[in-house]
């Protein structure tokens, strides 16, 4: 197979083939996302006086779950969901072994497909907070917003992050060790569709919509060499929903 053959496999078995690599092969679009969730989240956490129940939908390796148990307040939940068995093994692996006073319940299924397990893993009442980080792509945006609106009680927020639309035909993917560059299915979703589609839902924004890339040569310095074809574009898009409906 030439080194330019790419495939294209069902979503779940492209992460469980991606999950051993996925933290480290130098994804510029996981550092902007870091960058942004870095900035964001103590804005929201450091303000909370008592426990809180918060999901991460599509939490794969747990990238944001480890940091998200250490900001949250003792006593809160912390709902980790994905549908890849191999990027939930990692998460668990990754997830620090000192005793914590926020407990991680795993979920191991598909969001989309799987509605009644989800309620019945996060229990009868709505969550607080969803958070979703590039996860977008690969959910229709009805699909995605229907279970985060289901999920999330009245007054609730959800922090959302996804490819942006800058990035044309571009698709989360890897490339194995023959050489194959690997992709699961990906969505291409414009950012007013994605909030007309939230606010559907009943879900509003709630502040600026951040929007994230490569701005110049000294920004390649920091994000890695993966970033160089990027500069003077914009990668990553991040939105603040809160739940009105
Ligand atoms: C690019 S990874 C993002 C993982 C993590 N949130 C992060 O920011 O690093 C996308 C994750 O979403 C999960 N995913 C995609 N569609 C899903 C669905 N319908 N149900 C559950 N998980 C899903 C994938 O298995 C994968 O782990």
């Amino acid at each position: 197979m030439s080194a330019t053959h790419t495939i294209t496999i069902p979503t779940m078995a492209f992460y469980d083939a991606w999950a051993a690599t996925y933290d480290t092969d130098g994804n510029v679009l996981q550092r902007l996302d870091s960058a942004a969730f870095g900035d964001i989240t103590p804005l929201l956490f450091n303000v909370l006086q008592k426990p809180i129940r918060l999901l991460d939908l599509g939490c794969g390796t747990g990238r944001n779950t480890s940091k998200l148990r250490g900001m949250l307040p003792p006593g809160s939940t912390l709902y980790a969901v994905d549908g890849s068995e191999g990027m939930l093994a990692q998460a668990r692996a990754s997830m620090p072994a000192e005793p914590s006073q926020v407990e991680v319940k795993w979920g191991s299924l598909d969001f989309t497909r799987q509605q009644a397990d989800l309620d019945a893993f996060i229990g009868s009442a709505p969550v607080d907070v969803v958070i979703s980080t590039l996860v977008l792509e690969h959910v229709m945006l009805d699909q995605f917003f229907a279970v985060i609106a289901k999920t999330l009680k009245v007054g609730g927020w959800a922090w959302v992050t996804g490819m942006h639309p800058d990035m044309g035909q571009s698709r989360a993917g890897f490339r194995r060790d023959d050489g194959v560059k690997v992709h699961g299915i990906s969505y291409i979703h414009g950012l007013e569709e994605t909030i007309v589609a939230a606010k559907k839902a009943g879900l509003k924004l709630a502040g600026t919509v951040e929007e994230r890339g490569v701005d110049d040569e000294f920004a390649v310095k920091e994000l890695g060499e993966r970033a160089k074809k990027w500069v003077g574009k914009r990668l990553l898009v991040g939105i603040l929903f809160g739940r009105v409906l």
